[in-house]
C-alpha cells in the first residue's frame, strides 16, 4: 500500500483528498496545524472512511518538527495543500503570506531531498495567470503580473518547484492550477469551513440562506456577460480531489512527459454569480435575499479553464454540475453548526 502525506489535510480541498485516498487504499498521513480547520474533521474523515489516518499537529515552518515525520516512513509522494489562501488578507499582510506559504514549501521540499522522496502534488491557483488576454484559460499561456501577494506566492512556489525538481535526478512535482472549488462532500461530514465573513460566494450564499448573512451582495452587474455578472469555472470539491490521485498515479506510474508538469483543473464551463444563485435556490427549493452593489475592486470579469490537456494527460475529467455543487454545499452549511457545537 503506497504511503502518501498530505500537508493541510484537514483544510477544506485536503480533507476531501485524504478521504479519496483512503477510499483508493492508500495509507495517509496529515500534517495540519489546525490554523483553518477543526479537530472534528479528522474524525469525520474516519467516519466517512472507517479508517484513520497519522494524524501530526505540526508548524510546516518548522523545520526540525517536518523533518521528524518524514523519519516516521516511507512516503512515495507528498500533496502539499498546507498556505494561506485569502487574497484581501495577503494584500494587507503581505509578510504573512510570503513568510508562511513560502517557507512551509521549501522545508517541505528540503525534507523530501533529504529523505528521497520522490513525489510532489502542489495546490496551486488559476490566479498564476493574472487577467487572461483570452479564453479558455490554457497552460500554455505565461504567467502575468501576479494580482495580490496571495498570486504571487503561488507562481514562486511553482517556480521553487521546478528549481528543486532540476536540482535532484530523483524529484518530480505536478502544479495542480485549481479554477473555483466549492460544494462538500456528499455526505455532508466535511466541507469548507470560513472563519469570519466569508470572501467567497458560494460560503456567503450557504451562511445568508441559513440566517447568519442578512443578504448576498452581488458585486457588478455591468459585465460584458450574459446577465451582466461575473464569470467563473465553479468545480466540485470531489472533482477536484479525484484530480490529485490522478496526478500522482501519473507521477508513481512514470508517466510523466517531463520531471515537472502543471495541469489546469477545472470543468471548462463559466458560470455567472446569478446562474450559481439560481442553482442554488432551484435545488434546495428556497429564495435567497440578495441586492446587486458595485464592482468588486481586482475581480476579473470572466475566468474559466481549457481542460484540453489535463483531461488528456492526466486521464481524468469532472463529472458534477452545478446543482451537485449547490446541492452538497446546502447539506454541509446545515450540518456545521451542530459539528461545531460538538
Ligand atoms: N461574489 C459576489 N459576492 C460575494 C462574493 C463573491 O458577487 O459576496 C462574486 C465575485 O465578485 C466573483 C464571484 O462571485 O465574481 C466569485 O468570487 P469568489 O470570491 O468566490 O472567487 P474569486 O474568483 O474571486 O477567487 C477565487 C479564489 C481565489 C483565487 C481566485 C483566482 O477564491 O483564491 O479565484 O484563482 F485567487
Amino acid at each position: 500500500m503506497k504511503e502518501i502525506l498530505v500537508t493541510g489535510g484537514l483544510g477544506y480541498i485536503g480533507s476531501h483528498t485524504v478521504v479519496e485516498l483512503m477510499m483508493k487504499n492508500y495509507n495517509v498521513s496529515i500534517i495540519d496545524n489546525l490554523s483553518n480547520s477543526e479537530i472534528f474533521i479528522l474524525e469525520n474523515i474516519e467516519k466517512i472512511t472507517g479508517r484513520n489516518p497519522i494524524f501530526f499537529n505540526i508548524d510546516l515552518t518548522d523545520y526540525n518538527k517536518t523533518n521528524s515525520c518524514f523519519t516516521k516512513k516511507n512516503y512515495d509522494g507528498v500533496i502539499h495543500f498546507a498556505a494561506f489562501k485569502s487574497v484581501s488578507e495577503s494584500v494587507e499582510y503581505p509578510e504573512k503570506y510570503y513568510s508562511n506559504n513560502l517557507n512551509s514549501l521549501l522545508n517541505i521540499l528540503r525534507c523530501m531531498k533529504e529523505n528521497k522522496v520522490d513525489n510532489i502534488v502542489f495546490s496551486s491557483s488559476c490566479t498564476v495567470y493574472g487577467q487572461p488576454d483570452d479564453l479558455p484559460v490554457s497552460e500554455k499561456f505565461p504567467f502575468k503580473e501576479a494580482e495580490s501577494p496571495y498570486a504571487r506566492t503561488k507562481q514562486i512556489s511553482e517556480n521553487i518547484i521546478k528549481d528543486f525538481v532540476n536540482s535532484t535526478s530523483f524529484l518530480s512535482g505536478i502544479s495542480l492550477r485549481y479554477f473555483n472549488p466549492v460544494g462538500a462532500h456528499h455526505s455532508g461530514l466535511i466541507g469548507e469551513l470560513p472563519i469570519g465573513i466569508p470572501d467567497n460566494l458560494v460560503p456567503y450564499i450557504t451562511q445568508t440562506a441559513a440566517g447568519i448573512r442578512k443578504e448576498l451582495q452581488v458585486f457588478g452587474d455591468d459585465y460584458d456577460t450574459h446577465d451582466g455578472t461575473a464569470i467563473r469555472d465553479y468545480i466540485h470539491v470531489e472533482d477536484l480531489a479525484e484530480a490529485h490521485i490522478a496526478a500522482l498515479e501519473r507521477m508513481c506510474e512514470n508517466k510523466m512527459d517531463s520531471e515537472y508538469e502543471y495541469y489546469n483543473i477545472g470543468t471548462g464551463v463559466g458560470n455567472s454569480v446569478l446562474d450559481v444563485v439560481k442553482s442554488f435556490e432551484r435545488v434546495n427549493k428556497l429564495k435567497l435575499n440578495y441586492s446587486v452593489i458595485e464592482r468588486r475592486s481586482g475581480d476579473i470579469e470572466k475566468i474559466f479553464s481549457d481542460c484540453r490537456i489535463s483531461n488528456k494527460k492526466l486521464g481524468w475529467a469532472t463529472k458534477k454540475g452545478l446543482d451537485e455543487m449547490m446541492n452538497s454545499a446546502w447539506k454541509w452549511q446545515n450540518n456545521i453548526s451542530s459539528f461545531l457545537k460538538g
